[in-house]
């Protein structure tokens, strides 16, 4: 092995993927796939190796149109790790307030030579709809309320570290069920990995029809505290909400924070989790968040690697 190797192994036959548009759908299989691939990865970061040359002449595009801090500074850090080409595209001084749609923007963008583009987008389905319209891999960085599977693939991975397995762990997703996008890779990729998932939040964040997917629902978190391993606590997207879910946001912390009282009612190792940007005194309280129960920075590592695997694994795939 040279100073730069990496003994990552061949392509898993399981994966035939070009693109990762969500977790539903994809195998145990394809998920521990990526899951043994990203360990891999992650291996070389804390080893100290910071390249690892596998997609030399690779070019990835980030194509955001929402906000983003955690996701997209990764995935540029992941394919510079690996040797890629970046361009980062920015939505608000782009040709978009010209009137240019999103596709004929990507397909602009894949002329210059792109071969990955990571999309985010508010609407469900745009990266499907790139998918369908270009030649090159697309990754979902998000597509509105509806996936996130990079984000649900890092939460999944801090897991599996932390705890060896998922099968039979009990994951409790808290906080804005109905707008998370993160909530519904989760719940994809953990029932896939056969862990029990429990979605809880306000009963205008939470409809009973979550059941239909496979996992328990509830509106009192202090109910199931007990017999949670794993919380994964969502932040309130009021940026896609048209109405107030709830009367304030300290009644929601009452009901919903994760404090110093509700840890010790939890389980003596209980994992907590939050995709992030987190909201102190919210969803979790500083003392909870900065504690020893938290992976939050942990998860933030992770999706480095998380990141590399699938820039791998898509670029890896010859087209047809
Ligand atoms: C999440 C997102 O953007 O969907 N954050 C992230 O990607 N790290 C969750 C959120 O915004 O609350």
């Amino acid at each position: 092995m040279t100073d730069n190797a990496v003994e990552l192994g061949p392509l898993p036959t399981c994966w035939r993927r070009r693109h990762l548009l969500g977790l539903e759908g994809l195998t145990a299989e394809e998920i521990t796939a990526i899951l043994d691939k990203a360990e891999i990865f992650k291996g070389a970061l804390v080893s100290g190796k910071r390249r690892v040359p596998l997609l030399t002449g690779v070019t990835s595009c980030n194509l955001f149109f929402e906000n983003s801090t955690r996701t997209r500074t990764s995935f540029s850090l992941a394919a510079r790790r690996l040797g890629a080409d970046t361009i980062d595209f920015s939505a608000a001084t782009s040709s978009l307030s010209k009137g240019e749609t999103v596709i004929d923007t990507a397909k602009n963008i894949e002329a210059m030579g792109a071969d990955v583009m990571v999309v985010r987008h508010r609407t469900p389905g745009t990266p499907h709809l790139l998918a369908q319209n270009l030649n090159c891999c697309v990754i979902n960085a998000g597509d509105g309320p509806h996936e996130h599977p990079t984000q649900g693939l890092l939460d999944i991975l801090t897991i599996r570290q932390r705890r060896g397995s998922l099968s039979g762990l009990t994951v409790a997703l808290v906080g804005d069920i109905a707008h998370s996008r993160t909530a519904r890779s989760n719940i994809w990729g953990l029932k896939a990995l056969g862990a029990n998932v429990i979605v809880c939040g306000p009963s205008t964040l939470v409809s009973p029809r979550w059941a239909e997917l496979g996992v328990e629902y509830t509106y009192s978190l202090d109910e199931i505290l007990p017999r949670v391993d794993v919380l994964n606590l969502l932040r309130i997207q009021f940026e896609r909400q048209a109405t107030r879910p709830f009367p304030s946001v300290r009644e929601y912390a009452h009901l919903y924070a994760m404090d110093r009282g509700r840890l010790a009612r939890a389980k003596s190792d209980i994992l907590i989790l939050a995709p992030g940007p987190i909201n102190r005194g919210v969803e979790v309280t500083p003392d909870v968040a900065d504690g020893p129960h938290s992976a939050i920075l942990e998860q933030v590592t992770n999706g480095v690697a998380v990141r590399m695997a699938v820039l791998w694994l898509v670029a890896s795939v010859s087209p047809n």
